[in-house]
């Protein structure tokens, strides 16, 4: 399927992304500093770039793991209903857990796998999202941590896609159609 033309404009730097993970591992690992292993659920595909730079600052025990909900297919626009793809592997039942999302937009994706975790007794779970576009939301969540709020604009890069593409920029841009 074509996809309308496009460009990219930088909207965070490569940089500023690093900076930020920094902070925000110093307050996961006070809130986390206790476990003896914490399970880092990372929703794909977006999460991936997120979560491998995440859990390399955090400096504590860690297993990885990932599950796939439904997002917005090759379009821009979401479905509001969420599927599970792929299912985490491991066991949380009375595990520490930290959910990592790419975008929380509407919010239904981060409320449907918040609900499907909770369910399985976690001993303590809290989500992180790298980016948030709160005057999108649809449904009442917010992530536990946040690394930037952003206006209402589709972004690239950093493991966000559009139609497949641009994963692999190292910074976060913004798309602007042509
Ligand atoms: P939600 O269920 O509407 O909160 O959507 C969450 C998912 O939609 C995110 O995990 C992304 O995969 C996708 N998404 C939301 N906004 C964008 C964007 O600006 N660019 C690419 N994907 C997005
Ligand atoms: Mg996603």
């Amino acid at each position: 399927m074509s996809q309308p033309a496009y460009e990219i404009d930088q909207m965070i730097s490569a940089k500023s992304i690093a900076a930020r993970i920094e902070d925000l591992c110093c307050e996961i690992r006070e809130e986390f500093s206790g476990t003896d292993k914490l399970v880092v659920v990372g929703l794909l595909r977006g999460s991936f770039v997120f979560i491998a730079d995440l859990v390399r600052e955090l400096d504590l025990p860690v297993e990885v793991d990932f599950l796939e909900a439904s997002s917005y297919g090759n379009s821009t626009e979401s479905s509001r209903e969420v599927r599970i793809l792929k299912d985490i592997r491991g066991e949380i039942q009375n595990r520490d857990v930290l959910v990592v999302e790419d975008i929380v937009d509407t919010g239904h994706t981060l409320t449907h796998v918040k609900h499907l975790l909770e369910s399985r007794l976690p001993r303590k779970m809290k989500t992180i999202a790298l980016l948030d576009k709160p005057s999108r939301r649809e449904a009442d969540v917010r992530a536990d941590w946040i690394g930037f709020e952003i206006p209402d604009e589709f972004v690239v890069g950093y493991g966000i896609d559009y139609a497949q593409r641009n994963r692999n920029l190292p910074f976060i841009g913004k798309v602007r159609f042509t």
